[in-house]
């Protein structure tokens, strides 16, 4: 295997300046804090007439609410949807809760998307660090979920994911989650141990996955459902970690496409290498498609399967997402990029601030 760096705990501890690694390291432990405070804030839906959740916001705020649909939607007994622009969908109103999420509190779409929920006259509730998410919604006396600031939006998932869960099922809309969630931070804190960094590449799948990945543009597959917001995850994280180009699809659509892509004559293949992401008791002809596509269909472009870990759904999503924590972290490490900043994203914002 390439040497790429990833097992010099100075050349780490230098490039990832902003301590990346270490926001990871501690995402099991924003479990159980985010279960405290949140039950100690005591915030509560109102489910009398309720047809409707819409988590609205973007990026690393909207990531939990992805976690949320995947995990809950099976169980729940009204339809989430996750909303990422300014404008909310038509059925928004007095039947639907809006629960928008911002960690700085001042993304614009998220913002104008809590004035259209409080104008539609929908149930709102607001999960953030701060800024003029919170102005507002003190101003507005709508109940509110304070999280712990000081980390990059993307990396307090844990943060902005557990309010959400509790707020589903302390008022009874999913069945409780106590238990799938100590069985989660069991399986996170068994999971870290193999994958941080004093683990050497030889015994570390999240930096093996690194060196397999490094050069090469990574495509997610998934299975629709628990699973695709994992993948989503792996990729996005792949996008502002490891400043690179990074796709998920999930199945069984992709056999109804993608799978004809990678027939490209030329180089392009070259470049592309897929992961699948795979939770325990799939459908049993899942199973068999990933079988026949990885093996079959996707050629050189086949990379590595990463099975997740424990038995709860909860625990299972999150295993196969904290791989991608640290493999997208890796990745960026491996070509000498520090995995915190996100020049784009702030030059963009930036850009749009002046009018
Ligand atoms: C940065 C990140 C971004 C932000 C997004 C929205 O770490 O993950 O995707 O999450 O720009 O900002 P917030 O989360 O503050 O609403």
């Amino acid at each position: 295997m390439r040497d790429l760096y990833l097992d010099d705990p100075v050349r780490l501890r230098e490039t990832d300046s902003s301590d990346m690694l270490g926001a990871i390291y501690g995402l099991p432990d924003q479990l159980p804090a985010a279960l405290a405070y949140t039950r100690t804030q005591g915030v509560r839906l109102g489910t009398e007439g309720l047809l409707q959740i819409v988590i609205t916001g973007l990026g690393g705020s909207a990531a939990g609410g992805d976690l949320l649909r995947g995990y809950a939607a099976a169980a729940c007994k009204v339809p989430i949807f996750v909303n990422r622009q300014y404008e909310l969908p038509a059925f928004v109103g007095p039947a639907t809760c809006v629960i928008a999420v911002s960690y700085s509190g001042n993304t614009e779409e998220t913002l104008a998307a809590y004035e259209e929920a409080r104008a539609r006259g929908a149930q709102t509730v607001v999960i953030t660090g701060g800024g003029e998410l919170l102005r507002r919604a003190e101003r507005d006396s709508v109940p509110h979920v304070v999280v712990p600031t000081g980390l990059q939006p993307r990396a307090a998932l844990g943060y902005l994911f557990v309010p959400a869960l509790l707020l589903l099922a302390d008022s009874g809309l999913i069945p409780e989650v106590d238990e799938e969630l100590s069985e989660t931070v069991e399986v996170l804190h068994r999971l870290r141990g193999l994958l941080a960094p004093d683990t050497p590449t030889a015994h570390n799948p999240a930096k093996q996955i690194a060196c397999h990945l490094h050069g090469k543009i990574p495509v997610i597959h998934s299975t629709a459902g628990l699973t695709e917001a994992a993948a989503y995850r792996w990729k996005t994280q792949i996008n502002e970690n490891a400043n690179s180009p990074a796709y998920a699809h999930v199945y069984p659509e992709l056999n109804h496409n993608e799978i004809v892509g990678f027939d490209v004559p030329g180089a392009a293949l070259e470049l592309i290498r897929v992961i699948t992401l795979r939770a325990r008791d799939l459908h049993p002809r899942i199973g068999k498609r990933i079988e026949i596509t990885t093996q079959e269909l996707l050629g050189p472009c086949n990379g590595v399967e990463v099975r997740a870990e424990g038995e709860s759904p909860l625990a299972q999503l999150f295993s196969l997402l904290y791989v991608g924590e640290y493999l997208s972290a890796y990745l960026g490490l491996s070509y000498g990029i520090d995995p915190t900043p996100v020049q784009k994203i702030e030059q963009l914002k930036r850009r749009l601030a002046e009018g």
